[in-house]
């Protein structure tokens, strides 16, 4: 059982946990993710590796309050335990020095991209991050993503804070004025991703996507979790989770992550009426 040492709300519906967890605090790498289960009855779901801290032995996750599994985690409290939480899972994003690169965020993955900025800064890169989300009461970590790199830019899809409009804006200024861009990492809604990628093709500027795909054991041996890049088959959770934005089949992926659309609402639903049954 692993330990929830520390729990925040960073806004309404995401939250931080700090979790005791040495063995995956012991070799996380920045772009890594687990796979949790709540309790022995429970939905094995994939949250990315935020931070860890190898002496205290703990992980740092932060997830969106989406479905059932999320919103059942969401009601956690510091010293409550999580039956699961296997990991470090994924290959690490592959951190050297490219010379400046550009790191955008959208919503949830501003705390995703956070460790990969952090790597970047430390080899000797340029860092200019992106981070955007839907309006203010959504942003947080704004000082965090701030300390490890060399400019950020933050925006809201409504104004009501930094700049307005879509992240592929300025991510498109900078590759248009800047000195040379040498990467784009691109983490956020599949959506976003997609248009980042399409931002920087006419560019040329490689550009690396953390893909999120439905999730069942995340080792390779479901199949849940195909994608096609490059016209490649891939399994996200070993041979990924970050692939080249501009060789992913992005509408095989949308299609993917509808399949159980109906099951999830179903799922939803059913706990809601539970949760309104006991209280
Ligand atoms: C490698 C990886 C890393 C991830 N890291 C994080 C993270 O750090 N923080 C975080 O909040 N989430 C992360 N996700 C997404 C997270 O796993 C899903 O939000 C979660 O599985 C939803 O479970 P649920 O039961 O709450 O909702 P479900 O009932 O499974 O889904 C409810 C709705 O949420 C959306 N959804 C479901 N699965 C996904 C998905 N994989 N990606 C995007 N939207 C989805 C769909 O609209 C769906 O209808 C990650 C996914 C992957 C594959
Ligand atoms: S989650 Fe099963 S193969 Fe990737």
């Amino acid at each position: 059982m692993y330990e929830v040492l520390l729990r925040q709300d960073l806004v309404p519906n995401i939250h931080l946990f700090k979790v005791a967890a040495p063995n995956v605090a012991k070799k996380a790498q920045p772009g890594q993710f687990v796979v949790i289960r709540i309790d022995e009855k429970g939905e094995r779901i994939p949250l990315t590796i935020a931070d860890w801290d190898r002496e205290e032995g703990s992980i740092t996750i932060v997830f969106m309050e989406v479905g059932t599994t999320t919103h059942k985690l969401a009601l956690l409290e510091a010293g409550n335990f999580i039956a699961d939480f296997i990991g470090p899972l994924g290959l690490p994003t592959h951190i050297e020095k490219f010379g400046t690169v550009v790191c955008v965020a959208g919503g949830f993955a501003v705390a995703t991209i956070f460790p990969i900025a952090r790597a970047m800064r430390e080899k000797g890169n340029k860092v200019i991050s992106i981070m955007g989300a839907r309006d203010k009461s959504l942003i947080f970590w704004e000082e965090r993503l701030h300390s490890v790199s060399d400019q950020l830019i933050v925006t809201t899809d409504d104004g009501s804070y930094g700049r307005k409009g879509l992240v592929t804006e300025p991510l498109k200024e900078l590759l248009e004025t800047a000195e040379k861009v040498d990467r784009v990492i691109a983490i956020g809604p599949s959506i976003m991703m997609k248009f980042c990628a399409k931002t920087t093709e006419p560019f040329r500027v490689k550009t690396i996507v953390s893909l999120n795909p439905i999730m069942v054991d995340g080792t390779g041996m479901c199949g849940c979790c195909r994608v096609s890049v490059g016209g490649v088959t891939r399994f996200t959770c070993v041979d990924g989770p970050d692939f080249d934005g501009h060789q992913v089949d992005w509408d095989l992926l949308f299609a993917r992550q509808r399949i159980y659309l109906d099951e999830e609402r179903r799922s939803f639903e059913q706990w809601q009426s539970q949760c309104s049954i006991h209280s």
